[in-house]
């Protein structure tokens, strides 16, 4: 008898990765057997931290609850319905923080459908992270404001790191 692997990705830059990634990368753990955490990267564009600090940062703030559940890895150049063939995964899971990231991330549902029918599963954001994104908790960081809480405690040292 051959088990299905209920596979699904969460992209993103996760450039850090903030409280709000990992609320939706541990529930949609509990919805599938396999989370694929796929780090979508464009080499000519440096970002805050390398590709390789951004994994690092992502599989040392998983709950240890999830972390056989979760793989991360890291995709230069490629289309997110690639990655979703070469993986094996049936759907994308993305958070949704409110209307503005309704609008954003329609479309690109609506696109990987058309290219390749991957279904798009959105979860509402947490309401208490709406407000968190990677840019701007690295803005409030850069300008001295408390981020605590908003990130996990290995990205807040490597930010503090940054500044050093
Ligand atoms: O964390 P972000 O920056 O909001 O993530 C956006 C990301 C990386 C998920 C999105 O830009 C993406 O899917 N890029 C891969 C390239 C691709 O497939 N583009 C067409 C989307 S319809």
């Amino acid at each position: 008898m051959t088990t299905l692997i209920r596979r699904c990705v969460c992209p993103g830059s996760f450039d850090p990765v903030t409280a709000g990634h990992l609320d939706i990368l541990v529930r949609a753990a509990a919805l599938f057997d396999e989370v694929v955490v796929a780090i979508l990267h464009n080499p000519a564009k440096s970002g805050t931290f390398p590709v390789e600090r951004r994994l690092e940062l992502v599989r040392e703030s998983l709950p240890h609850s999830v972390r056989e559940g979760v793989r991360v890895e890291a995709f230069a150049n490629r289309l997110l319905v690639d990655v979703c063939r070469d993986v094996g995964a049936e759907a994308i899971v993305k958070g949704l923080r409110g209307g503005t990231d309704f609008a954003y991330e329609m479309p690109m549902a609506r696109m990987n459908k058309h290219l390749t029918g991957v279904e798009t599963v959105f979860l509402p954001g947490e309401a208490a992270l709406e407000h968190v994104s990677s840019s701007l908790v690295k803005e409030v960081f850069r300008y001295g404001g408390d981020i605590t809480g908003m990130v996990p405690d290995v990205v807040l040292e490597a930010l503090r790191d940054l500044k050093r």
